[in-house]
């Protein structure tokens, strides 16, 4: 009995995974023991969704083997990795958005009454296992309804319906908001209190030291560490994954010379209730401003009306001293502005396109890139690989194709892309979002250049700990409304969160 508990629930031996000539894969060992919550960590581009998706048998190896409870399995496709008991909660949600919570969980194993599917004992069958597993959900309630978190949680029920034991999660967390994380983890220590086992990959270390038992450490296709948790602490993971102790950074102050975004009184409507009530804020030339709250409170809404994305239903946009309001896009984006959207898959890329493709998108019309209409290629091919070089993304060249990029390499570019515009203010949202901690640091440092070089940056993150390094003032939104306002070092995380809640400013 005791040597029957020690086989692995899954096992897998010198995987190779090969892209054309890039190994993704290289040589790979790893194991998963019963009950347990192994993460995987490692920079963007190191293998680890990779590693994942060919045990759930969406990518095949080009060589090496995988076992499940001791017997070798061959995948051809997630359904067979499925029927072995493999579920993988998705980072992009596969769900049906007009559909109800309890139909997307039953889909393709409907509980039926002769031809129809049977309703009532659907709801029941979702809501025992809603309260079996403690994910708290509403069978009735659609899809499109539903906040992330929720979907997330219909997510992980629909795999726990098909009976699977091996949950993988590729940065769940990347979505949600601090709360909603909180409960993840609490469900991933629940589910493997239940007997299933977890594997987790994420950036964020306080994660893994939160939840993991233990945790591998991958680089450049390898598994370069293997480490208990309790044998380890975040910042010999952080070293591990980047290879160099990350400095801490001293930011001198700035004066501001001008102002390049003044926002007075912006107010936006939606169905029931105002979205945007009475916004003023203005970021000056020489500073970092931040703009904090949980998320769903405004920040989207407000950098769509700055941008032209959406229309205002009053108050004014000014940059570098012109009226804005309700221009276009590309007005504004000409009077002097740079965004890096906050759903770059939805805005501002296209995942078919090359990476080349990608980098000319905003940049058409320049004058470097389009000779008498028509765009140099050569010219725009030799940008990208510029930027390629300068960001450090992992891509094999500038025709690769964005969505067979790794998920942060994939940002990375779009990130590059914005940061490059000589456009005095940046607009920077979630700029780090599923980013290494190395490449993270990259990014700040070249805000902090912005600064420097008398540029202005308005940064939006759900991070809270970004804001704080990085912001010379802080704006913080609940419900559509500024909540308070602070200069960098008044204030610590607590009452920053307190306000992000609606309270008051507690020095006042
Ligand atoms: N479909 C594909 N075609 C070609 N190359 C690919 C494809 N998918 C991944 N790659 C490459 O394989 C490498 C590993 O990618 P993978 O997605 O496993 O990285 P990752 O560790 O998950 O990174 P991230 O943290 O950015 O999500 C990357 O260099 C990536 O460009
Ligand atoms: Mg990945």
């Amino acid at each position: 009995m005791a040597t029957e508990q020690r086989v692995p629930i899954f096992e897998m031996r010198h995987i190779y995974k090969m892209y054309g000539d890039l190994c993704a894969n290289n040589d790979v060992n790893i194991h998963l023991n019963q009950g347990e919550i192994l993460a995987i960590v490692g920079e963007n581009g190191a293998g680890k969704s990779t590693i994942m998706k060919v045990l759930y048998g969406l990518e095949k190896p080009t060589s090496g083997e995988v076992f499940v409870r001791g017997r070798k399995v061959r995948f051809h496709n997630p359904s067979d990795a499925m029927a072995q008991g493999i579920g993988m909660v998705q980072q992009h949600f596969m769900l049906f958005e007009s559909m109800t919570v309890a139909e997307n969980i039953v889909f393709k194993n409907e509980i039926t009454k002769g031809l129809f599917l049977d309703k009532k004992k659907t709801i029941e069958t979702v809501q025992a296992l809603s309260d079996q597993y403690m994910l708290k959900i509403d069978p009735d309630a659609r899809i499109d309804e539903c906040p992330v978190g929720l979907r997330q949680r219909v997510e992980i029920l629909k795999i726990l319906y098909q009976s699977a034991e091996i949950i993988i999660f590729d940065e769940p967390s990347a979505v949600l908001t601090p709360l909603e994380v909180e409960s993840l983890l609490e469900t991933m220590r629940n589910l493997c209190a239940m007997g299933k086992s977890i594997v987790l990959i994420t950036h964020k270390l306080q994660e893994v030291m939160s939840a993991a038992d233990r945790v591998y450490v991958m680089r450049d296709g390898k598994v370069v560490a293997e480490r208990m948790k309790n044998e380890t602490d975040a910042e010999e993971l952080a070293y591990l994954m980047v290879g160099r102790h990350i400095p801490a950074r001293h930011i001198p102050p700035q004066t501001v010379t001008r102002e390049l975004l003044e926002v007075t009184g912006l107010s936006l409507k939606g169905e029931n209730k105002l979205l945007l009530d009475d916004v003023s804020l203005h970021v000056g030339a020489g500073e970092i401003v931040g703009v904090a709250g949980v998320s769903g409170n405004g920040q989207s809404e407000l950098i769509q009306c700055i941008t032209g994305l959406r229309h205002t239903d009053g108050g004014t946009v000014r940059l570098q001293g012109k009226d804005v309001t309700n221009k276009s896009v590309r007005e504004i984006r000409d009077a002097g502005l740079s965004h890096i959207s906050e759903d770059r898959f939805v805005w501002g890329s296209a995942i078919d396109a090359t990476l080349a493709e990608n980098t000319l998108m905003g940049k058409e019309d320049d004058d470097g890139f389009s000779k008498k209409g028509f765009v140099d290629w050569n010219r725009v091919r030799q940008y990208c690989a510029e930027l390629i070089r300068k960001f450090d993304v992992k891509a094999s060249s500038p025709a690769q194709k964005l969505h067979e990029m790794s998920g942060g390499n994939a940002q990375k570019l779009i990130v590059a892309r914005e940061m490059s515009m000589s456009a005095p203010l940046l607009i920077s949202c979630e700029p780090t979002r599923g980013i290494d901690i190395g490449a993270m640091e990259f990014i700040h440092d070249q805000m902090l250049k912005k600064r420097a070089d008398g540029g202005g940056v308005l940064l939006v993150s759900s991070e809270l700990s970004e804001i704080m390094r990085l912001s010379d003032r802080i704006y913080v939104l609940f419900e559509g409304r500024v909540n308070g306002e602070c200069k960098r070092g008044e204030m610590d995380d607590k009452s920053l969160g307190l306000l992000m809640l609606g309270g008051n400013k507690s020095h006042e």
